[in-house]
């Protein structure tokens, strides 16, 4: 009886496109449901999108979509994605579909009708994050989020509540019992020391907006966004939409989860509200909630709200899907934060990729296909100790690659199978099967058919333990081994000296080409592009003194050009293109080698973005803190000594004069939209 195991990443939100921050988690899935399935396990591997609450709600305001069309779109957009990566998902769950939404449904009304009052109503008056739809207790109003730091809103709303309270004995209790439950072990000790400091009973509905899923029997309520989330685990196997028998039996069949595996920023929400709620419902608790740390670029969090993502589509279209799962597997220390940047990747792809696995793959290859007819030969009896240490390095390896990839250490696993590529180069200079290859006596072809031998061996090994890894090119060097569909083969079946005498060889093809320098110039250069909007050509960049003179509401150059009737004056349609709003600084520096331009990070209430303004000689950075301003929301963005810019600041320019910023009497709220 094969084993079964249930992976899941996050899903993920729909107010941003894609980035490799989301591919990071969704490939580590990947990887480990492929080794699963190698091992014969019976696996599930399921992904998907979360799609309702205020923040997808006002991101689809601003986009002048509905929010049913807005989610549609950028959904699509991450499974496209995945898909063109080859990502080997069994099921992509939607939080707006209706299976889901019924599953919700039931959820609740299992932990309501259970008759302990886990649901009741009551009032929130308290402070809300609206980015991460995070109930902020006990701190006043405009408290920043502990999560993402923006100021929370303050909301009164009538609630039904969930009595996690009644919770934290037994939370405690799961964590100690199973201390696996909670991986790496900072991140129990930190849930540990927060449920220990008490825990106060949740607000599980909404009343203000509609954008969720009705509470049953009281449609005036949606259901809290978390809730709705993180159910989408058990709504994706059949959950209380069991009119479809397969899906029961796929609910009974793979739950619990083996691995929720998450980002760092939400493991309060895995590993102490949805266990909560799972007791709650007397359903079984995941086994396993492992959470990675976040990948960095230019050293802070990768996320739209900092426009500081890089897109996964550039990486493959110029080094390939492998380059990239490689390169965040073996780069990154799991757990931990890691940094990326496109000299590296292309770093770690030549002397890795092309260098190492890939020149080992063609050299063996076409040796055994000069020498031996593309036959692999037969090793001889007498075997000297450096062919033997191959031959024992590479049982090792197989024995630590399993280890460590079973305790999700990537970076150490790979390193170690890289460890007897580097150790067969060796081995092959030091033999120089060439020599050997050019004289026909006896001695000289069996000593060189046992060093094309082992050097095979050690590589379908290598190949074999990477595969759920690299899968594109490892499956190519399979295949030019003479070996066939590389996913049938069963990994718990590997060991040294399976090669066959006489397999035959297929044609030989390099798999990974060596990057030369300009992959990291066309690498950033379609970054840049897309940042700034352009399709195809070039982006103008806007010189530092058009964007300081440019603080007017006159969209710019590279914006759509505002289509002027033939007196020169502007129709109402024209003026509501332009996406004006209330924006609160919450940072300010000077732009180092710019006299003019300060960097600003401004909060627009569902989030925060990076400006560059041409302010800096009528104002102080510290003076703008806090301060109330407008921005054009919907200007495309563009980069300004390396910095990109999200927005343009509305002030008045006058002649010869420094700017003044446009600002308010009354108190605005943060994000409102000026008309
Ligand atoms: N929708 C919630 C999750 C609900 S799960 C029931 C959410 N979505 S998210 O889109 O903001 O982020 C989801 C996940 O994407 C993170 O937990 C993390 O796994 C991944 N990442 C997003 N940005 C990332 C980085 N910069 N670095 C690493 N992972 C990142 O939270």
């Amino acid at each position: 009886m094969s084993k079964k195991f249930y992976i899941t990443t996050p899903i993920y939100y729909v107010n941003a496109h894609p980035h490799i921050g989301h591919a990071y988690t969704t490939i580590a899935c990947d990887t480990i449901a492929r080794r699963h399935r190698m091992l014969g396990d019976d696996t599930w591997f399921l992904t998907g999108t979360d799609e309702h609450g205020q923040k997808i709600e006002r991101a689809a305001q601003a986009a002048a979509k509905s929010p049913q069309q807005f989610t549609d779109e950028i959904s699509a957009e991450f499974r496209a994605l995945w898909d063109r990566m080859g990502l080997t998902y069994d099921d992509f769950i939607r939080t707006t579909s209706e299976r889901h939404k019924q599953g919700v449904q039931a959820l609740w009304r299992k932990i309501r009708d259970n008759g302990n009052g886990y649901i009741y109503k009551g009032t929130y008056s308290g402070q809300y994050c609206v980015s991460d739809e995070l109930y902020v207790d006990a701190v006043g109003p405009g408290a920043p989020c502990p999560i993402c730091d923006r100021p929370t809103e303050t909301v009164h709303e009538e609630n039904y509540y969930f009595k996690l309270s009644a919770f934290q004995d037994k939370l405690i209790r799961l964590y100690t019992d199973q201390p696996d439950f909670i991986r790496p072990e900072t991140r129990r000790n930190e849930v540990l020391s927060f449920v220990r400091g008490g825990l106060r009973d949740l607000s599980i509905s909404r009343s203000t907006f509609s954008w969720g899923i009705p509470v049953p029997d009281d449609p005036k309520h949606v259901v809290y966004v978390w809730l709705d989330a993180l159910a989408n685990y058990i709504t994706a196997l059949g959950y209380g939409s069991g009119s479809n028998s397969n899906d029961t039996r796929k609910f009974d069949k793979y739950w619990p989860a083996d691995l929720h595996m998450i980002g760092k920023e939400i493991v309060r929400f895995h590993c102490v509200y949805w266990p909560a709620f799972l007791m709650a419902a007397g359903l079984p608790l995941p086994k396993c909630i492992t959470a990675h740390g976040w990948l960095l670029f230019e050293e802070s969090k990768m996320s739209k709200s900092r426009g500081n993502i890089v897109r996964a589509e550039t990486i493959v279209d110029v080094l390939g899907t492998d380059a990239l799962r490689y390169f965040l597997l073996r780069e990154v220390v799991f757990g931990q934060d890691g940094s990326f940047s496109f000299d590296a990747l292309v770093q770690r792809y030549n002397s890795d990729l092309a260098n190492g696995l890939g020149n080992l793959a063609s050299r063996t290859l076409t040796m055994i296909t000069r020498y031996f007819k593309a036959e692999v030969p037969y090793p001889a009896h007498a075997h000297t100790p450096a062919d033997a240490a191959i031959a024992d390095a590479a049982r090792k390896v197989i024995a630590d690659y399993s280890t460590l990839f079973d305790q999700y250490q990537f970076s150490r696993a790979l390193e170690t199978a890289w460890g007897l590529v580097s150790a067969v180069d060796k081995y092959i200079v030091e033999n120089e099967p060439w020599s050997l290859g050019d004289k026909q006596d006896e001695e000289s072809r069996s000593r060189l058919a046992t060093v094309l031998y082992t050097s095979a061996e050690a590589l379908r090994i290598v190949t074999a333990l990477a595969h759920p890894v690299i899968p594109d090119a490892t499956a190519k060097i399979w295949a030019q081994m003479g070996l066939g569909d590389i996913r049938k083969f069963d990994l718990k079946q590997l060991q040294w000296g399976q090669l066959h005498l006489g397999t035959k060889l297929g044609a030989v093809q390099a798999v990974f080409p060596r990057a030369d320098k300009s992959a990291v110039e066309r690498m950033q250069k379609m970054e840049e592009q897309t940042a700034s909007g352009a399709t195809g050509v070039s982006p103008v960049q806007p010189s530092e003194a058009r964007q300081a003179a440019a603080m007017s509401a006159t969209p710019s150059a590279s914006a759509k050009p505002v289509a002027a009737i033939p007196d020169g004056k502007i129709s109402i349609d024209d003026f509501a293109k332009v996406e004006l709003r209330v924006a609160q600084v919450k940072t300010a520096e000077r732009v180092k080698g710019a006299d003019k331009l300060l960097r600003l990070e401004v909060d627009l209430g569902t989030e925060v973005r990076q400006l560059v303004a041409g302010i800096a000689e009528a104002y102080e950075p510290e003076t703008l803190i806090g301060r109330k301003i407008v921005i054009v929301a919907n200007l495309a963005p563009r980069k300004l000594r390396g910095l990109e810019s999200n927005g343009m600041i509305v002030a008045a320019a006058p002649e010869g004069g420094k700017p003044v910023l446009a600002s308010f009497l009354e108190d605005v709220p943060v994000g409102t939209r000026l008309k």
